[in-house]
């Protein structure tokens, strides 16, 4: 996918300017031609040396440079990529663009251009979470700029939390997504989804979330299986709403017919313990969400041969119980997410069990929805669910699992900024939402 993409790497001050160079040599292994872009703080960091070496290019680092404004000037110079990625993206770079500024090479790099953008921010846990930065993350993301990161770690100043740079490979994964991205367009999404990109663009910037989605498989036999209805559009719907927000999305989902969403990392597994196993991968994220039907039971002991009919006895299939993956999130020790919800899928008594579910998955929220057949939720669009934590609970109006999946990202960006209002969807059920409690 990358092969021959000529990518603009702007290189600011930050100590993570030397992953910068390892991101060049992996970039260079996938076929992208990379240009550097130092600038000033950058150079503090990096050499233009490494930097010229590894791309095997000029490195450009000044605006009033006659002998590269003969060459290339700035404004050929912004448009000769297929993507500018920035990395590390400082809160001050960043702060220009929001601004437009244009004050050195990078900003006006960055003003002049009019291809696709990808940030990778990295600076210190406070300088990230202050109020200025959110602002112009949200204007970034509004822009339409991509983000990747930051992760969440110990910081090279010696405090803890998010400002780290995404590590290369992540780099290299989001700028593959943002070629895909701009191969499909994005015209796959709902109206809904568009709205609310529209309305709240930016709101999870920076924010990693898990979601699992669709049935599992369990294997009985080479060609035999266990498995349920669940056809994963719920969870893709909400995967999609969450991207739609800026968030950095990995849907992890059993077998289904749906498409990759378009720039959502999207893991395909078939067991149960496979899709633990990915979710583990995917750690940390900073909200998780199983909307997945995770087969209960598997098959004790599958068989490697096709099990044959014999005349006289059916053959007795004993189970063992899978891991609770959603449990699992809830209760670890190391890398908790700050957010985990569940669903809770009932055909009776729909309230009670999803009670009951909260407190046994140790769960922040649980959705309960009902998926007796008549309801026809299961492998269907529609869906009305109930959206209860620990304090309250709301019956949600009837909606389509877009529409649903798109209120649910409302509430998650909700939580994250520290329960800001956000407009809710206009929604078309007559008794809108209820906002009970008890
Ligand atoms: N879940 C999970 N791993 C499992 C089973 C369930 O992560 N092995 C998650 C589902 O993704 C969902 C929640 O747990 O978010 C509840 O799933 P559900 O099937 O409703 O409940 P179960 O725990 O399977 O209980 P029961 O089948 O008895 O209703």
């Amino acid at each position: 996918m990358l092969k021959n993409k000529h990518i603009l790497l702007i290189v600011g001050g930050g100590i993570a300017a030397y992953k910068a160079l390892d991101l060049t040599r992996r970039l260079n292994e996938r076929g992208a031609r990379v240009r550097g872009l130092l600038t000033k703080a950058g150079a503090q960091f990096i050499t233009p040396l490494s930097l010229s070496a590894l791309t095997g290019e000029k490195v450009h680092e000044d605006l009033f440079n006659l002998l590269d404004e003969s060459e290339m000037g700035h404004i050929a110079l912004s448009r000769a990529a297929d993507l500018i990625v920035a990395a590390p993206a400082t809160a001050d770079l960043m702060a220009k663009m929001a601004a437009g500024l244009a004050g050195d090479l990078a900003s006006t790099v960055l003003l002049a251009t009019d291809t696709p953008v990808l940030v990778a921010p990295a600076m210190n846990v406070r300088m990230w979470t202050h109020t200025a930065t959110r602002r112009n993350v949200a204007q970034l993301v509004q822009d339409g700029i991509a983000f990747v990161g930051p992760d969440e770690g110990d910081m090279a100043c010696g405090e803890y939390g998010p400002g780290r740079m995404a590590e290369p490979l992540d780099i290299v994964a989001a700028i593959e997504r943002c070629f895909e991205r701009q191969e499909s367009g994005l015209t796959h999404l709902h109206p809904k989804t568009k709205a609310l990109k529209n309305q709240s663009a930016g709101l999870l910037a920076g924010r990693r979330v898990l979601v699992t989605a669709g049935p599992t498989h369990e294997p009985i036999d080479p060609v035999r299986y266990l498995a349920n209805r669940s056809s994963g559009k719920q969870g893709f719907a909400i995967a999609e709403s969450l991207a739609a927000l800026g968030a950095d999305v990995c849907l992890i989902t059993g077998p289904v017919t749906l498409k990759d969403p378009p720039g959502i990392k999207t893991v395909r597994v078939e067991t149960a313990a496979d899709m633990a196993k990915a979710c583990e991968a995917a750690l940390p994220v900073d909200a998780a969400i199983c909307a997945a039907a995770v087969a209960d039971w598997r098959i004790a002991a599958p068989q490697s041969e096709k099990i044959k009919k014999t005349s006289n006895s059916a053959p007795k299939l004993a189970l063992t119980e899978n891991i609770d993956i959603l449990k699992s999130l809830s209760t670890r020790k190391k890398n908790r997410p700050s957010l985990v919800i569940g669903f809770a899928a009932e055909t009776e008594k729909m309230e009670t069990h999803a009670r009951q579910k909260l407190k046994t998955k140790s769960c922040d929220w649980i959705i309960a929805n009902d998926v007796s057949p008549a309801s026809g939720v299961m492998g269907g669009d529609n869906n009305e669910i109930m959206l209860i934590t620990h304090d309250r609970q709301e019956r949600w109006p009837h909606m389509t699992k877009a529409e649903t999946g798109a209120a649910l990202a409302s509430r998650v960006a909700d939580y994250f900024n520290n329960a800001r209002k956000i407009t809710p969807l206009p929604l078309k059920s007559k008794r809108g939402l209820s906002h009970g409690s008890n």
